[in-house]
């Protein structure tokens, strides 16, 4: 194609990065190529500044290398080159010559448990995308570190099923936030959540809607582990085999579906669209593909994420409304979300 013949001429892009007009773009767009080269590492500075605690560190007040080294048990050379490149990526920020404190993207992560949780969740992401050539290769063939931590069904053991419920559970709280201000839950009488965890979604839709009786569905060792409310049903089963409990109007999909192929995923909303009553709503929220602004979290890190585990496909909203007619819904409609990078929502319905 001629424009990416343009782009990628050396020529063009010395030319460009020298004209007044274009410099600022065309750094940027190097900035950008640069950062899809060194991602990887600037992930790995990040774990490496979470696991070591150096993010807590920095937050107790400025700090040199020597005590960096001391309470990380790091070498001060090693010391120094972590806190350089934290640095570097806004994390801790050199407030004096080799001393240093919390820098502002560090201080917005420190505050995130869900996120805490997920880059201390990555190493097993990234055993498995050590090689992508051969993950892909394998066309989910192959166990991998991340399916067998997924690993759902009734025989899960319970310390499975605690490992990623409590994952879950961790970054929930973002989710609920989204979610609470896209939806009215408050219009429903009955809300269910379907694969709901340990219960932190409905604990959220229970602080804002104090009216609204509340339930969970969930595998029998995942509840077991759940300490919920006693305003919150449990109901323990298989989707794909327990029918649903009857009678609640609003049935949620919190992270749920794109978990799951899609012969599994239109099981699942078959199971729900069976139990709603007349009127009833299926609210699906979770990250999705193809969405303005966060497309490369649904495409690039949900889908490698995803073909990680052995199952499931970030979607688009119209990929939910087509599998909503298909499961037998007639009605779509698509709630935008502030943070589409954290959920997207498609409501389902007759
Ligand atoms: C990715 S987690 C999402 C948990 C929660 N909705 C959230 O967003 O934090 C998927 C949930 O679905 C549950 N699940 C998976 N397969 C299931 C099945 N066949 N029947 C019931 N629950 C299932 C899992 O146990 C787990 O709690």
């Amino acid at each position: 194609m001629l424009r990416n013949r343009i782009l990628g001429s050396v020529k063009f892009q010395h030319w460009a990065a020298r004209l007044p007009i274009f410099a600022g773009v065309s750094r940027a767009r190097a900035g950008r190529a640069f950062d899809l080269v060194a991602g990887f590492c600037y992930s790995q500075v990040l774990l490496g500044a979470v696991q070591t605690g150096l993010l807590e560190l920095l937050d107790r007040g400025p700090i040199g290398a020597e005590g960096i080294a001391e309470s990380t048990g790091l070498s001060i050379n090693a010391a120094t080159r972590l806190a350089r490149a934290a640095a570097a990526l806004d994390l801790a920020e050199e407030v004096s010559p080799g001393c240093w404190m919390l820098g502002q993207q560090g201080a917005a992560l420190l505050s995130n448990p869900g996120a805490l949780a997920m880059v201390q969740h990555h190493p097993l992401l990234y055993a498995d995308l050590a090689d992508p050539l051969a993950l892909l290769q394998q066309d989910r063939r192959e166990p991998t570190a991340l399916s067998k931590f997924w690993h759902y069904n009734t025989e899960t053991d319970g310390k499975t099923a605690t490992a990623y419920s409590q994952l879950m559970a961790s970054s929930q709280a973002m989710v609920a936030r989204e979610a609470l201000a896209a939806y009215p839950f408050a219009r429903h009488r009955r809300l269910l959540d379907m694969g709901g965890g340990h219960g932190a979604f409905v604990s959220a839709v229970a602080e804002a809607c104090p009216a609204l009786e509340l339930g969970v569905f969930d595998l029998p060792p995942v509840l077991a582990g759940a300490n919920l409310n006693p305003r919150i049903a449990r109901h323990h089963g298989d989707f794909f085999a327990t029918p649903l409990p009857e009678g609640y109007d609003c049935i949620t999909l919190v992270r749920i579906l794109h978990d799951h192929d899609d012969s599994a995923a239109l099981k699942i909303l078959q199971a729900a669209r069976l139990a709603l009553p007349p009127g009833g709503k299926l609210v699906i929220a979770e990250p999705m593909a193809g969405i303005r602004g966060a497309k490369a979290m649904g495409d690039a890190y949900f889908g490698m994420y995803l073909w990680a585990m052995n199952a499931g496909r970030p979607r688009t909203p119209e990929e939910y409304r087509e599998m909503g007619l298909a499961a037998g819904f007639s009605g779509f409609q698509r709630r935008r979300t502030a943070m589409p990078v954290i959920a997207s929502m498609a409501v389902l319905f007759d």
